[in-house]
């Protein structure tokens, strides 16, 4: 493996809320591992984000923070959220803090792959036929529709009764975007993409389906790509999962799909996330990584949460913003052989593995890490 000395990779850490500050931890780790054996060394600053930054700051995320994010390779990022600051007003929540890193360093493209390791296709919900060598790829358009869209908000009625209102917004451009990085990836997989929406009642979904056959049929030709109603989606994903390779949808519909495949691979505390912004002229995109995991309010602090979902996002990060692919192979498989090993934290526990805390599966990944380095 290349020798990758020097510290030039600015890596902004944010552990955030619930049990995002112990499975950092754990990440950390395995940083502090590479840098140690000179394999690959990065410029580690920490900040805060969401109810953390909120009780420092009285803002989920302060513009210091959000300047250091915009100014780093990449940001590592943990989890946000809880009780404790649900009350809050809408735009102090945590989650704000997570939303506004999203839409102002410009991350259109969240990549949710759900891979079944060999090891935990007996802990899924579905038999182990229908999931066993899984890989599907979720691409998850990430800054725009329902999600930021105008006009939003709650308003009083003439007659004093208040109405909610949220708006699914889609440029020909942002469709554009998040289709090629889709059509993209499928090229470096089996070449298939399936794009997913609910063309059958709504405009935008309409739009989705023309813009990404004018993509294909323009620059993609030899991708197969096929379209799908969000609802029979859901199906699907419960139904067949092999079925697909690439799913590109919109930000709704992804984060909801996206929870969905996760379970498929036995855990929510399994899956990785990356998002990506555009390349500029050298070819760099602004970067978060994340576990789609939430911060666990209820097991926060007990050193039990499974920090595999954050390392896997660390691999991802090694392998989309710093092309070392060979290291991001290595994390990937010291988590193969922890989960072979029968290692596991509570979520992904079966009949005769071994229960083990945070902490001690951190322990398991560094040990084997050490093994294979
Ligand atoms: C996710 C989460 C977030 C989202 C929340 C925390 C705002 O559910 O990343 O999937 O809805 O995007
Ligand atoms: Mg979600």
């Amino acid at each position: 493996m290349a020798r990758t000395a020097g510290s030039n990779r600015k890596v902004l850490v944010l552990p955030g809320d619930g049990i995002g500050p112990e499975i950092m931890r754990q990440v950390l780790r395995v940083v502090d591992f590479f840098d140690r054996r000179g394999i690959a060394s990065f410029a580690i600053t920490e900040g805060l984000v969401g109810g953390a930054a909120y009780d420092a700051d009285g803002t989920p995320l302060t513009d210091a923070t959000l300047s250091q994010a915009l100014a780093s390779d990449a940001v590592l990022f943990g989890s946000v959220g809880g009780p404790k600051w649900e009350s809050l007003p809408f735009e102090l929540r945590p989650e704000r803090g997570l939303l506004r890193l999203r839409k102002e360093m410009d991350l259109f493209a969240n990549l949710r792959p759900a891979v079944v390791f060999d090891a935990l296709a007996d802990a899924s919900s579905l038999k182990r036929d229908l999931v066993a060598d899984l890989d599907l790829m979720i691409v998850r358009e990430l800054t725009g529709g329902i999600y930021f869209g105008d006009p939003r908000g709650i308003e009083t009625l003439p007659d004093g009764s208040r109405r909610g209102v949220n708006t699914e917004v889609y440029t020909e451009a942002e469709i554009e975007r998040v289709v090629r990085v889709a059509c993209d990836l499928a090229r470096k997989r089996r070449g298939r993409v399936c794009e997913v929406d609910k063309a059958n009642v709504m405009e935008s979904g309409g739009l989705w389906r023309e813009v990404a056959q004018q993509v294909h049929d323009a620059d993609y030709p030899e991708i197969e790509l096929s379209f799908m109603y969000a609802d029979n989606c859901a199906m699907q994903l419960v139904r067949n999962p092999k079925q697909f390779d690439v799913i590109v949808t919109s930000n709704l519909f992804g984060d909801i799909l996206s929870d969905c495949a996760a379970m498929l691979t036995g855990s929510l505390g399994m899956l990785p996330s990356a998002s990506l912004g555009a390349a500029d002229e050298s070819g760099r995109r602004k970067a978060l990584y994340e576990p789609v995991h939430g911060s666990a309010p209820d097991i926060a602090g007990q050193d039990v949460a499974n920090p595999l979902a954050s390392i896997l996002s660390f691999s991802m990060m090694l392998r989309y913003s710093f092309d070392l692919a060979e290291e991001a192979d290595l994390v990937e498989n010291a988590v193969r052989r922890a989960l072979a090993a029968g290692v596991r934290t509570g979520d992904i526990l079966q009949p005769n593995t071994a229960r083990v805390s945070t902490r001690v599966m951190g322990d398991t990944i560094l040990r084997e890490l050490e093994r294979a380095a």
